[in-house]
């Protein structure tokens, strides 16, 4: 099989988890792969280039593998994405974190996607504050740059609640359309 039949439940630690007040962010688990891709497979996301894919969506064994994949960041970085759970539902309502493949990427990424049925709702934001605070108290790293569609407007206006500012266009390094890079440094103050 191309991935583990179980998740290494260390990284499950509460270390790893962030509460926030209306959002619990966890470590996936191959459990969490069909309710990540739908997110993640949102016909029009995915028409719009909104999140950078490299494969197209497929089935169960494709979620399982993407989610299996997202659980190696986190063994290779100890950092990496969360299933994002609305308190009120205890559902998984979405996806945000970090992501740094080994090459072709301009940095450590902070990505953020929330199932349709809840946008609007400051989730993305939410979160990604909390994302951000976590990687400053927990790792060295000291940048964070997150790439976004030049007219994804919903994305930049998170981008810029949550402090990243614009800093360069470039081309998407997987499917080589436009982006723009917006960053953020960690405070020296
Ligand atoms: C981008 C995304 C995560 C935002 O999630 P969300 O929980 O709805 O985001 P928030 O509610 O925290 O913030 C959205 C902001 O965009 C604003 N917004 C919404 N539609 C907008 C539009 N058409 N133009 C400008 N701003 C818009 C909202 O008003 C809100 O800002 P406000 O709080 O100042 O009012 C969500 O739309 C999504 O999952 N999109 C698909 C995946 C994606 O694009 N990921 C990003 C890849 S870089």
């Amino acid at each position: 099989m191309p991935f583990p039949q179980s998740v290494d439940r260390s990284l499950a630690s509460p270390s790893n988890s962030i509460e926030t007040t209306r959002l619990v962010l966890r470590v996936p688990q191959l459990e969490d792969a069909q309710e990540l891709m739908h997110v993640f497979w949102d016909p029009e996301v995915v028409e719009q280039k909104q999140v950078t894919l490299y494969e197209p969506p497929g089935g169960l064994e494709l979620a399982l593998k993407n989610t299996n994949d997202m659980l190696g960041q986190w063994e290779l970085r100890g950092y990496g994405q969360w299933c994002v759970v609305e308190k009120a539902t205890a559902r998984v309502i979405g996806c945000v974190g970090f992501y740094h493949p080994q090459r072709h990427w301009p940095g450590v990424d902070l990505g953020w996607a929330i199932q349709r049925s809840r946008w609007g709702h400051g989730f993305a934001t939410e979160a990604s504050t909390a994302a951000l605070r976590w990687i400053w108290q927990n790792t060295q790293v000291d940048r964070i740059v997150s790439l976004i569609g030049p007219d994804d407007q919903r994305s930049i206006r998170v981008a810029t609640k949550i402090g990243e500012r614009f800093d360069r266009a470039d081309l998407d390094p997987v499917h080589g359309g436009p982006v723009h890079v917006y960053a953020i440094a960690r405070s020296t103050t």
